[in-house]
């Protein structure tokens, strides 16, 4: 395999053990991010998408195990402890989840969270990492920044709460971005607000990207590479065109004929992204 990927998944297999046995609820998945790629994983609902990602983040839930290998910049993932895998999530690999609420603090300011999470991994005084914390909101296209800063979550809207969640996910500048179902919550304007934003954060940093939706119209706007996964399997993977315009599967089909119009949704979008 190429040395200069950013990330490299190779055979990762997830298992949980059940009351009936092992279940393997990932089976044998390999991808590739390079810099300033999107990789976009798509699946209904089950099918493996966010096991997939929290294998990589090394968040998997209690007596989850994982096989095969995940590296970053050639370094293996796999085998880490607690302790070094905390360091290099947050920090080289960002998360944004589908609900912001569930991962801010309520009882803490949007600033003092970022500049929490900034202090943790990189140290500073506190005026830094205030600094820091008012760049990132700035970043993500938060007005009055910083005032901002001094406010707690329920004072944003949704759609803010995300921009949130992306700046808080990029404060370290991460290699990689993982976002699991990051719009799936929020309306189409805003959901088209937030795509833009993570393409104008790519560019300007380069930073990979693990996209994940069961929403075909939005991962045919972001994403260059697709990865198609049921039950834990991978059906198919290729460029984002190859995929939608010419695939041979009838899963894939299946997803693609249960969008309605899906070129009037990615033309609303483009539109709406102008
Ligand atoms: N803690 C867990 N223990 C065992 N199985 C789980 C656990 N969490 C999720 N699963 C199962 O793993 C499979 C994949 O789930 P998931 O990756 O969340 O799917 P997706 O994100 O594609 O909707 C599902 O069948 C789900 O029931
Ligand atoms: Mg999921």
């Amino acid at each position: 395999m190429n040395a200069h990927h950013l990330l490299e998944v190779e055979h990762l297999t997830v298992t949980f053990p059940t009351s009936r046995g092992d279940v393997d609820v990932v089976k044998d998945i390999s991808f590739t991010v390079d810099g300033g790629q999107t990789i976009g994983i798509v699946g209904e609902s089950g099918s493996g998408k966010s096991m997939t990602s929290l294998a990589v983040m090394g968040l998997l839930p209690r007596g989850g195990r994982l096989q095969g290998s995940i590296r970053l910049k050639g370094e293996d993932l796999v085998g880490r402890t607690d302790r070094q895998l905390r360091r290099i999530r947050g920090d080289r690999i960002g998360m944004v989840f589908q609900d912001p609420l569930s991962s801010l603090n309520p009882y803490y300011t949007v600033g003092l969270q970022i500049e929490e999470a900034y202090r943790a991994h990189r140290g500073g005084s506190k005026k830094q990492a205030r600094k820091v914390a008012i760049e990132a909101l700035q970043r993500v296209q938060i007005t009055d920044a910083e005032r901002r800063v001094n406010h707690y979550p329920h004072q944003f809207s949704g759609g803010m709460r995300q921009r949130i969640m992306i700046a808080m996910a990029t404060a370290l500048e991460p290699d990689v971005l993982i976002a699991d179902e990051p719009t799936t919550a929020l309306d189409v304007t805003v959901q088209a607000q937030i795509l833009e934003l993570l393409a104008d954060l790519q560019d300007a940093t380069g930073m990979g990207m693990i996209f994940i939706t069961h929403d075909l119209a939005v991962v045919s706007e972001i994403a260059d590479h697709v990865l198609v996964m049921r039950n834990g399997d991978q059906i198919e993977q290729g460029t984002a065109q190859a995929v939608f315009s010419r695939t041979t599967q009838p899963y894939t089909r299946s997803l693609l004929d249960a969008v309605p119009r899906i070129d009037d949704v990615v033309g609303t979008l483009k539109e709406i992204g102008e």
